[in-house]
């Protein structure tokens, strides 16, 4: 590959300016989010989040969050932080609170966005993403795992990656385990299920126990993010 030393200063230029100029404008484009296998909420706007699995079950649960993990990072994330984790441009929203006072506040964000002095600081995304993206979105906002909830169980998640990876667990001990701890992690929002690192691979390896070398990767990354 041949570069020109001008094209590619002007290449990592526009690199280095891209989320700056995103932020200050908010002229950021809306990526559109498939909501098709969730169920439809209808046209009035909700106060509160209709596919938590307390109202809507597991299955739609966990769709809602994959969902909604896709959707977030590519919408909010260049604003609020890969995870949901701010980097300080913008409110870390894992700690907006899980019931619907947290709710209603976050719908208001979604749908208006915030403009100060003529400046978008966040765009609107309701007319462009709808409300079953909202809620998909708030789904996997306020399951995120809080600082470091995954600490205390980093020794017991590093052994069960090396047998995963090494192809010599047990997988049903395994996904008992995983469930175990996965259900003592904490979310900042107050919402009483984390999606973890934890979570994901007790749930991969429950569709297709033969898949032991994709749950140690989920629990790789799991474990390097909460280093
Ligand atoms: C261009 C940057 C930008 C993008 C993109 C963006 N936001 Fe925001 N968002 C902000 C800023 C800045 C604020 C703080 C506004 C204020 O001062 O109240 C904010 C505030 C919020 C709040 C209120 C949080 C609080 O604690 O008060 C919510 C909820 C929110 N955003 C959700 C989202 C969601 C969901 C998306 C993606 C669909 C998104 N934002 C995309 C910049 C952005």
């Amino acid at each position: 590959m041949l570069y020109t030393r001008k094209g590619l200063m002007a290449a990592l230029l526009a690199l280095a300016l891209a989320p700056v100029t995103a932020f200050s404008h908010g002229d950021v484009t809306p990526q559109p989010v498939n909501t098709d296998a969730l169920p439809d909420v209808g046209e009035e706007w909700l106060s509160e989040n209709p596919y938590r699995a307390a109202a809507a079950g597991d299955e739609v649960w966990a769709k809602a969050v994959q969902i909604g993990d896709s959707g977030f990072n590519q919408n909010c994330a260049r604003c609020h932080g890969l995870g949901a984790v701010s980097g300080g441009l913008a409110p870390d929203l894992r700690y907006l609170e899980a019931e619907e006072y947290g709710d209603e506040w976050f719908v208001e964000r979604f749908r208006h966005g915030m403009t100060q002095n003529g400046t978008t600081k966040m765009p609107a995304f309701g007319e462009i993403l709808g409300q079953k993206a909202a809620w998909a979105i708030r789904t996997y906002i306020e399951t995120r795992p809080d600082d470091g909830a995954l600490e205390p169980y980093s020794d017991e998640l590093h052994k069960i990656r090396d047998q995963l990876a090494a192809g010599e667990a047990d997988v049903p001990t395994v996904i008992a385990t995983l469930e175990d701890i996965s259900g003592k992690v904490d979310t900042a929002s107050g919402a009483p299920v984390a999606d973890s690192a934890a979570s994901r691979a007790a749930h991969e390896l429950e569709k297709d126990p033969s898949k032991q070398k994709e749950a140690a990767d989920m629990l790789s990354i799991g474990i390097s993010a909460a280093e």
